[in-house]
């Protein structure tokens, strides 16, 4: 691969008050694919693209990202985890775009490198780690809608402290009734741009109510609760922690898979099956319902402390972080930090 080395570096934030994908380290990698095949990646100085503004992603939303993270320990160590699985991932989000896949192998080790050259750009404070941005834009420079020829793959890195201002403060979630994010057989299970591009005005709308984000409702019946859109969400009823099905509608969360497995190994009840708005109300007025938690790369493991439904807001576990959600949280940032041992074989060293 080609490493263009910048000459001159960026001047690095305060790591105290990182926030979330608001700096960006020294490098990128960028790889195009032209006449029906990828090109050599290039790992070069981090850069603003020129773009024609004919550019098909610009105008059709041909457009997928992943993200995932890198760690960094007391003694420099550094790791990456489960990058195979995001860059899968990718490439089921690039089939649903008409995108041409990627060499996950050769891509997890051009990742590697890119970080290691930037490796004192990761953050080493609790909570803080690398967010990894890997993107794939339709890039021919011509209007009419059908797959690109050209395509442009390109990854770069943020250093980052909690995605919600309020850290691991239990948010507010209101149930969205009116918009949905995503019907099945659409393009909710894919990582694209425009899911989130539609999930905007709900958000907004929410956030002037005093929410921090909106609970999607399936888009056919408007009954079952799907995701957060920044997370999977799960709910602890009756002692079993609950997730919505993969229906096609939401997308597979490698953290989400990871409290799935992690609760299995542990012995605690897990469940993926379809869970109505109207079971969850039920369990909150019987009080069966004992916590709540959204998933995520960003968001890491993040209790939810209030839900707005039907015209009202319900609190759930006195609006604290419950048992299960802080084992979960303490586990999974345990391996990830390299505190606890990997059982799972997820941890990919980078040096
Ligand atoms: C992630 O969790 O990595 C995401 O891409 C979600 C986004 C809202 C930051």
């Amino acid at each position: 691969m080609k490493v263009t080395l910048t000459t001159q570096k960026r001047e690095k934030p305060d790591f105290a008050k990182l926030g979330f994908g608001r700096y960006f380290t020294d490098h990128m990698l960028v790889m195009e694919y032209n006449d029906g095949a990828w090109q050599e990646p290039e790992i070069i100085p981090y850069n603003d693209f020129r773009l024609s503004p004919a550019t098909t992603v610009l105008h059709y939303g041909q457009g997928i990202f992943d993200g995932l993270k890198a760690y960094k320990n007391a003694e420099g160590k550094i790791t990456l985890f489960r990058p195979y699985d995001n860059f899968n991932r990718i490439n089921n989000s690039a089939r649903r775009l008409c995108m041409p896949p990627i060499d996950v192998n050769k891509m997890v080790e051009c990742l590697k490198e890119l970080i290691r050259i930037d490796a004192d750009w990761i953050p080493t404070a609790p909570g803080t780690s690398l967010y990894i941005r890997p993107t794939m834009i339709g890039a021919d420079p011509q209007l009419g809608v059908h797959p690109a020829h050209h395509y442009l793959f390109y990854i770069i890195l943020s250093p980052v402290g909690s995605y919600y201002a309020g850290g691991l403060k239990p948010t507010k979630i209101m149930v969205e009734e009116q918009y949905v994010r995503a019907p099945i057989g659409g393009t909710g299970e894919a990582k694209c741009m425009g899911n989130y591009a539609a999930s905007l005005l709900a958000g907004e709308l929410a956030n002037k109510k005093g929410y921090d984000q909106v609970l999607w409702l399936d888009g056919k019946e408007h009954k079952y609760v799907e995701e957060v859109g920044s997370m999977n969400m799960f709910f602890v009823m009756d002692g079993v922690v609950r997730t919505p099905a993969l229906v096609g509608s939401i997308l597979p969360g490698i953290t989400r898979d990871s409290v799935i497995k992690v609760c299995k190994k542990a012995g605690i009840p897990v469940e993926e099956c379809r869970i109505s708005e109207d079971e969850v109300l039920e369990a909150l007025e019987r009080g069966t319902l004992s916590e709540a938690f959204g998933s995520g790369t960003a968001a890491v493991i993040s209790p939810v402390g209030v839900l707005h439904a039907k015209g009202r807001d319900h609190i759930i576990n006195n609006n604290e972080m419950g048992k299960i959600t802080s084992f979960l949280y303490d586990k999974i940032t345990g391996i990830q930090y390299g505190r606890l041992p990997d059982e799972f074989g997820w941890i990919v060293k980078v040096n």
